[in-house]
């Protein structure tokens, strides 16, 4: 697994964290997962992480698709996904507890062909 920590400018603390995992050389495509510290939230930072970490691995590695898993009921996710050209590949049906509920679990990707940079 391989962690990036994102940090601005007079801040100790990382903002977030971007990990990339399960690289696999034939298909080339890796998992990622992300997050925001909870005082950074709903402010953008996400957005240009997610959009900074992935310029970089296409820049930088022959990867051609980069995928995450996300839960049906984590709208920051899904909205940050869509909005930077994300595919929804598939559904995960009921595959996520929480506090006693089965949520369904998204699977989004994108190719290398399909990523808008800037
Ligand atoms: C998912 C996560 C990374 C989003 O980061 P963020 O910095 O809050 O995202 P942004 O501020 O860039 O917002 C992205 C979109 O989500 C929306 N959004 C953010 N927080 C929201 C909230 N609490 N409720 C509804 N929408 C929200 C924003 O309005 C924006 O949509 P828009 O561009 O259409 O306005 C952050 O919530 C997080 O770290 N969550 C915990 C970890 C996690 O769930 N990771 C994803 C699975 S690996």
């Amino acid at each position: 697994m391989i962690i990036f920590a994102f940090l601005m400018d007079g801040l100790e603390e990382p903002v977030g964290k971007f990990k990339y995992f399960d690289i696999n050389p034939r298909n080339r495509s890796a998992e990622f997962e992300y997050t925001i510290n909870p005082k950074w939230r709903n402010q953008g930072m996400g957005t240009k992480m997610l959009r900074t970490a992935i310029n970089y691995l296409l820049a930088t590695t022959k990867l051609n698709k980069l995928y995450c898993q996300t839960a049906a009921f984590n709208i920051a996710s899904v909205k940050l996904l869509d909005k930077l050209g994300f595919h929804r590949d598939g559904i995960l049906r009921e595959h996520h507890e929480l506090d006693g509920k089965l949520w369904d679990d998204y699977i989004y990707s994108i190719l290398r062909n399909k990523w808008k940079t800037s």
